[in-house]
């Protein structure tokens, strides 16, 4: 299994690895199936830019480092009715929003890594819903590198799923101020998940919103989530690859980020996800097929022989590039 952009389905060498949904969560494309190039092009107008397909190349590439469909499809949902209820300002339903809390900061803790799954890879209706979960998971992965408590695990949780909520609340303002008096009329909201919704546009040299504080006047969780929140929209909307996005983080560090903590963040994201197609520095093309030991060097398998390499035992081997190969052909 691997992950593509819906530009490189290629309908004769590839099948769906997992299903598509449509915008009211129904499975409109089971896995297993191809996709005619008449349903192709609705799937665009649905906004949908990214597939996972199972081809020749990426054969026996499991990708158990991701996020588990089926919960992910359920996160998606508890999210979306907060901000059915906000828009009505209506209150939370703090249990559901809980019990989400609890199962992505158990999907968190008991793995090593986590890929998420971009949120365009659903509807254009979705994608908000399923960013605040990938944002969520992903400042997880960097609360969890901070050695946080669990209530302080739960609290961070609860704010990146609501970071957002403020977009579905009537009304003038900023979404970051919208959604923290929305937060504050909801008592059992802790008011630390409040403020991420509240700073998570605060940059880092005061030049963000809606306050212009700066440097650790904003809250450490408001951080955490502001680099998740980026990070998910450069891969999700703006189709940028991890490694990219890293290098756009690194150098908005001390501006826009705390250094520190994108340095943290960085060492929690694999650079070259499992199913990724590249160069390797021997001129050779790969595909990357699991991270084992060390994050940034994965295991790579040679599309011309088959041969299986750990970049961890071969320290003079590098991923030069990723390269968009279309399968079959190097088999
Ligand atoms: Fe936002
Ligand atoms: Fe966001």
């Amino acid at each position: 299994m691997r992950l593509i952009t819906i530009e490189e389905y290629n309908d004769k060498t590839m099948q769906l690895a997992r299903p598509i949904y449509d915008r009211h969560r129904r499975v409109l494309l089971a896995a297993g199936r191809t996709i005619h190039p008449k349903y192709l092009e609705r799937l665009k107008q649905m906004d949908i830019k990214y597939l996972f397909v199972d081809d020749f190349i990426s054969d026996g590439i499991s990708m158990e480092e991701l996020v588990d469909m089926p919960t992910w499809m359920d996160a998606v949902e508890v999210v979306q009715q907060a901000f059915e209820d906000a828009k009505v300002n209506k209150l939370l339903d703090i249990r559901a929003i809980q019990k989400l809390a609890f199962k992505l900061l158990d999907e968190v803790s008991k793995r090593k890594i986590l890929i998420i799954i971009p949120s365009t890879s659903l509807a254009s209706e979705l994608q908000l819903y399923a960013h605040a979960v990938n944002v969520a998971l992903l400042a997880l992965q960097l609360g969890k590198k901070l050695m946080l408590n669990h209530l302080q695990m739960n609290d961070l949780a609860i704010g990146a799923l609501l970071h957002d909520i403020g977009k579905a609340v009537k009304g003038e303002e900023h979404h970051t101020v919208k959604g923290f008096n929305y937060l504050r009329k909801n008592r059992e909201i802790s008011l630390l998940s409040a403020h991420v919704a509240y700073q998570h546009h605060e940059m880092f040299n005061g030049e963000g919103v809606p306050r212009q504080i700066h440097d650790q006047q904003i809250h450490q969780y408001a951080q955490i989530c502001g680099i998740a929140n980026r990070f998910e929209n450069l891969l999700s909307k703006e189709g940028v690859p991890p490694h990219e996005a890293m290098e756009i983080l690194m150098a908005k560090s001390d501006i826009d980020f705390s250094q520190q903590l994108v340095r943290l963040f960085i060492n929690t994201i694999p650079s070259y996800p499992p199913g990724t197609t590249v160069t390797m520095s021997d001129g050779k093309e790969a595909i990357v097929t699991k991270i084992v030991d060390h994050m940034q060097r994965p295991h790579i398998r040679y599309l011309s022989t088959n041969e299986e390499v750990s970049l961890a035992e071969r320290p003079n081997l590098l991923i030069v590039n990723i390269s968009q190969e279309q399968s079959g052909s190097n088999g």
